[in-house]
């Protein structure tokens, strides 16, 4: 994952920066964003997938640099609210290059989509059907695919599993709702249905849900064509793509995944006597996540109980992963060689909580003490956009390197910023 390099022992570079420069101009915890790397993600699918479309899942990270350069690298944006839309588009992103998510859109959503003129709008649940035709306008007209729930589990942890029956999103098609709704789109001829859209789940690390999904999607597709006569154009398969966190963690081979989705699309077509529709994947994690590093400054360092506690300068409040699906990380000691023997430690936060925990039997140099810095790399995706202002600490900063250089993209939350927004007494 990212450019790390390593000149010299303990001098860890990202983008030909050294990462004890970038918390010396910019202090700390602060998020630093490789560039290159992210654009060489982006090729990188565009590569494997040369027939489909790719939107990036700006839910994972998002800021007008990350827009400009998924635009630049002819990627589409997938979006779930009105802030990212908007952001996208006030940033210059073809609104017709945007699809639209969300299992409870707002009226404020909804609004924004129809008014900027998004391309796709995914429809969740039956009650958005009459919601989005009415927006709509009898004289309207808006391109729409529904989500449908495949039946399939897959994703790296139960809160991340969303192709199970029973769970918030999409519709069913074991229970007929998928069917259900699209005969119902099917009636509204303001609404023009281009496909079927499914998203498994995140952190995905194998291939054969998504071929399980294709199968799935497939059938249904073909269950449609008999019952309707509709031949629907486009298939959406969602992202998941899994990263690797720590140094031998399994990542999904993403050559592998597209070779074998396009091979099994084409039998599973050829088989229902269906075209081969046009196909749409939605990375986030695998296009940011790896891109990314947290840097924390050490405050304090405590023996007890059998156990060595590294205390940093962040904590949940910027990365809640470890506290919600137990992820591990591997944080790596920044700006000096470690002296000692590595030993195992836990890296805890700054936060008001016995779970604030950054990384459980990190192995880190002994001889960690107080002001040394720790990197902790794959924090490019669903560290920021998850952060929240508990404890008023402020959220990071994030700093792009590229090419030997760092600019601020995101500055540092203030107090002042923080203290903005309470305005009553
Ligand atoms: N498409 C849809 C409809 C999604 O809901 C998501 C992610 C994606 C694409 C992108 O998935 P990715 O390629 O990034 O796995 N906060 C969790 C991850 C939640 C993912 C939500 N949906 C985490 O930190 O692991």
């Amino acid at each position: 994952p990212a450019s790390t390099a390593e000149p010299r022992p303990g001098e860890l570079t990202v983008g030909g920066v050294p990462l004890a420069e970038v918390a010396e101009r910019f202090g700390t915890p602060v998020y630093v964003l490789d560039e290159d790397e992210v654009r060489e993600r982006c090729r990188t699918y565009r590569h494997a997938f040369p027939e489909a479309d790719v939107l990036y899942a700006a839910k994972a990270f998002l800021c007008r640099a990350m827009i400009r350069w998924v635009d630049e690298e002819g990627l589409g944006l997938d979006v779930c609210s009105a802030g990212e839309l908007e952001l996208a588009v006030a940033t210059g992103f073809p609104p017709e290059r945007i699809v639209l998510h969300g299992n409870a859109k707002s009226p404020r959503d909804l609004g924004s989509a129809l008014r900027l003129g998004v391309g796709r709008i995914v429809i969740d649940s039956p009650s958005e059907i009459a919601r989005l035709a009415a927006a709509v306008g009898p004289d309207g007209h808006q391109k729409v695919m529904v989500r449908v729930v495949p039946g399939v589990s897959a994703g790296g942890h139960e809160k991340i599993r969303t192709g199970t029956e029973d769970q918030k999103f999409g519709l069913s098609i074991r229970d007929g709702h998928a069917q259900h709704a699209i005969a119902r789109i099917l009636d509204q001829p303001q609404l023009q249905l281009t496909g079927l859209h499914c998203h498994l789940g995140s952190q995905i690390t194998t291939v054969k849900p998504y071929l399980s999904a294709v199968r799935r999607m497939v059938g249904l597709m073909a269950r449609l064509h008999r019952q309707h006569g509709v031949v629907l154009p486009e298939l959406d398969l969602g992202g998941g793509h899994g990263i690797a966190y720590r140094p031998g963690d399994a990542a999904l081979d993403l050559t592998a995944l597209a070779r074998r989705v396009r091979a099994e699309l084409r039998e599973a077509c050829a088989a229902a006597g269906l075209p081969v529709p046009r196909l749409l994947v939605e990375p986030g994690r695998a296009i940011a996540g790896p891109a990314g590093v947290a840097l924390y400054r050490v405050l304090a360092v405590k023996r007890t109980g059998g156990h060595t506690y590294v205390a940093v300068d962040g904590g949940m409040s910027d990365n809640p992963r470890p506290a919600l699906y137990g992820v591990r990380y591997a944080p790596r000691l920044v700006g000096r060689p470690g002296s000692a023997a590595p030993a195992p430690v836990t890296v805890v936060g700054r936060h008001c909580e016995a779970g604030d925990v950054l990384a459980s039997g990190a192995v880190l140099p002994d001889d960690i003490r107080p002001g040394d810095l720790l990197a902790v790399p794959a924090a490019g995706a669903y560290h920021l956009s998850m952060a929240s202002d508990y404890n008023l600490v402020g959220r990071p900063p994030v700093v792009a390197v590229d090419d030997g250089r760092a600019r601020l993209l995101v500055r540092r939350e203030s107090l002042e910023d923080l203290r903005s927004r309470d305005v009553g007494l």
